[in-house]
């Protein structure tokens, strides 16, 4: 969008501060999003797409819209048009090596014990982490279909978790899946398409969740990817997330975050730093087993 055709909009929907500010404290209050005052133009430009789809003319009238019970769809039309759902394949692939080499080891340790071995994927957009996660997983320890090992995809976006659970991309994205991967998990589908093969796909559980709101499980994870989804939100956010994921790590836990991202507050204390925006939960004890 050209510099002009924002003037031509702005005069067609007027969008002012106090507009800015109602739309701020919505997307913080509802889903953690942190909108500073210089987004303005950046929410304008989406939002207005969404004023214009409903045929609704003013921003006030918007907020009254968002603000309905029976208009949840729009508030998940709103988080849509404020984040990114931008993603790949063994994205920051350096967290996947230390899944392999160190997650999973331990993590195949604890179910020789009788334990459960549980991955979670928070803020999966399109599914790409989770079925590079189970791709990991099955290189690691072929027989996972066949041991209580689960993975857990989740996102706010009920769009894209479908997109997620259909399990198919486009052919450009193959060259992200190391070459021994794309031969044994993922099939042809069309002749511009490929979709992933059952094997990683029974491993993953893909849902809707909200991070702000209570979630429905209790855990433990071994191993929580969060990456490239807490940069939307304030610092006081993050932190209060962080240490939800603290408290839903199995001690020797991993959590990996997104490249600009770092765990900071209280559970800083409790997150040992291992490597870059990998950490790993202490023993009980603030040890890390040896
Ligand atoms: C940039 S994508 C990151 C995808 C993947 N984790 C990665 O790093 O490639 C951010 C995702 O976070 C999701 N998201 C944003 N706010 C959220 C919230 N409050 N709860 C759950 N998911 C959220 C968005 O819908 C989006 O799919």
């Amino acid at each position: 969008m050209t510099t002009s055709d924002v003037s031509h909009t702005t005069k067609d929907i007027p969008f002012s501060d106090s507009d800015f500010r109602a739309i701020a404290e919505l997307a913080q209050s509802a889903f953690g999003l942190n909108l500073a005052e210089s987004k303005k133009p950046l929410v304008y430009s989406r939002l207005s797409k969404r004023l214009k789809a409903r045929a609704i003319s003013t921003f006030p009238e918007y907020l009254d819209l968002l603000n309905r019970q029976d208009e949840r769809d729009e508030r998940l039309e709103l988080i849509s048009a404020l984040t990114t759902n931008v993603t790949s394949f063994f994205r920051e692939k350096h967290h996947f090596e230390t899944l392999r080499n160190d997650a999973l080891p331990q993590m195949q340790a604890n179910i020789g014990s009788g334990k459960r071995g549980r991955i979670w994927s928070a803020g999966c957009s399109s599914g790409q982490e989770a079925y590079s996660i189970a791709m990991t997983v099955l290189e690691t320890i072929p027989d996972a279909g066949r041991k209580n090992i689960k993975i857990l995809a989740t996102d706010i976006d009920p769009k894209i978790v479908e997109r997620a659970k259909l399990g198919e991309y486009p052919n450009e994205e193959l060259t992200g899946i190391p070459e021994q991967m794309r031969k044994k998990w993922t099939e042809s589908k069309s002749e511009t398409n490929f979709s992933m093969s059952d094997a990683p796909r029974n491993l993953i559980t893909f849902a809707e969740l909200n991070l702000m709101t209570e979630w429905p499980f209790k855990g433990p994870f071994d191993v929580i990817f969060c990456r490239n989804v807490a940069i939307y939100f304030n610092q006081e956010t993050q932190q209060r997330l962080w240490d939800r994921f603290r408290e839903m790590l199995t001690p020797g836990g991993y959590l990996f975050i997104g490249h600009s991202e770092r765990v900071t507050g209280p559970a800083a204390q409790s997150l040992n730093g291992i490597g870059i925006t990998s950490y790993q939960k202490f023993e009980s004890g603030g040890r890390l087993a040896s």
